[in-house]
């Protein structure tokens, strides 16, 4: 084997021993990559098995849940059940935390995510993703954690990252020492280092948003959509309108190339103020790596990671990518969105 070639699990061990962990945040990760090896097999051959479509069922969000959503579901949380190393899950399909069954023993992690992101885009074959977060365990003891262990702020997370299941399966992840990318190479099973030491470009061409909401914005986004079309934008124009409606997807793309991602707060649907994102499952992980690359995640006025969680389905506005491009947005929104 080349000793070039780094796996990810080859990363995961020498990381382990340059902070001198005992293995145990290293078994999580591990869970972690063998599910997204399944989800990943699955959804490659989405439209030959039974996996398309939607169950009938709604979730905690309201929203249809796709036959791939619960399965993604499934396979997260049977992967890190049963390893003794987590004690509580949150997952953005499941109301309640989810606890670790009595006959399996629990350990110090906390493991939330995003099973599946991106469903509405599974049947028509778009890239889809997984994102997830971990934090330490704030409740004493040995036993099951609590929902307080769920709810730090996100500056707290341990780690964070996502998988994208798109022309290749990318996983992407940050344990605080800058982002690191591995594709899997599916004729050996393995995760490769594709992408060392992820940077994002301080200034994008790119913006990501649902333009067709533009009547359902502040005052301040929309004069900031407008103005990156105007030509009082002399920073560099044009900038160009990249929306695919899968966040993994958008955010990876602007992750590499610069950009900025917005779903800011709108009045569409008053049950949503503040947007349709998710804190727990989206916009925290996704924050932590952004800015472990170079950038900056934001709701418009505060900074994501600052956030105090209120509850486990908790939505924010999500403004992330290009630190100055998302300091930009910032100046409109405090002016005329407050
Ligand atoms: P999920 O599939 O986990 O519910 O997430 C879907 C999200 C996100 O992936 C994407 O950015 C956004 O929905 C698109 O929403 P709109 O269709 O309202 O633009
Ligand atoms: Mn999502
Ligand atoms: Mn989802």
């Amino acid at each position: 084997m080349n000793e070039n070639i780094v796996t990810l699990e080859r990363h995961i061990l020498e990381e382990q021993r340059k902070y001198g962990g005992r293995g145990d945040f290293s078994s999580v990760l591990s869970q972690l990559v063998f599910a997204a090896k399944i989800v990943s097999a699955q959804v490659s051959k989405a439209g030959l098995v039974d996996i398309l479509g939607n169950t009938g069922d709604t979730n905690i969000q309201g929203e249809e849940v796709q036959k791939l959503d619960a399965y993604a579901n499934n396979v997260f949380i049977n992967a890190l059940n049963y390893i003794g190393r987590v004690c509580v899950m949150a997952s953005e399909e499941e109301r309640d935390i989810i606890l670790i069954p009595d006959k399996y023993p629990k350990g110090e992690y906390v493991v939330m995510f995003d099973p599946l992101d991106g469903s509405s885009n599974v049947d028509a074959g778009v890239s889809i993703g997984t994102i997830f977060s971990i934090y330490r365990r704030k409740s004493k003891g040995s036993g099951n954690g609590d929902v307080e262990d769920c709810l730090q702020p996100g500056y707290s997370q341990y780690a964070a990252g996502y998988i994208i299941y798109s022309t290749s399966t990318i996983f992407v992840y940050t344990t605080g020492a800058g982002v690191n990318g591995f594709t899997l190479d599916p004729a050996v099973g393995e995760f490769i280092l594709s992408y060392p030491d992820i940077r994002i470009p301080e200034r994008g061409k790119i913006y990501s948003i649902n333009e067709g909401y533009y009547n359902y914005w502040k005052k301040g986004t929309r004069e900031y959509i407008d103005y990156l079309k105007s030509d009082e934008n002399t920073i560099k124009k044009p900038y160009s309108l990249r929306y695919i409606g899968s966040l993994v997807a958008d955010f990876h793309r602007n992750l590499l190339y610069g950009g900025i991602f917005l779903y800011p707060e709108d009045t569409k649907d008053p049950k949503k103020p503040t947007g349709k994102l998710r804190l727990l499952y989206e916009a925290n992980p996704l924050a932590y790596v952004v800015e472990q690359a170079g950038g900056y995640a934001s709701t418009g006025y505060e900074r994501i990671l600052d956030i105090k969680p209120r509850d486990l389905h908790q939505r924010v506005p999500l403004i992330i990518g290009s630190k100055l491009d998302v300091l930009e947005y910032e100046k409109f929104a405090k002016r005329n969105n407050m």
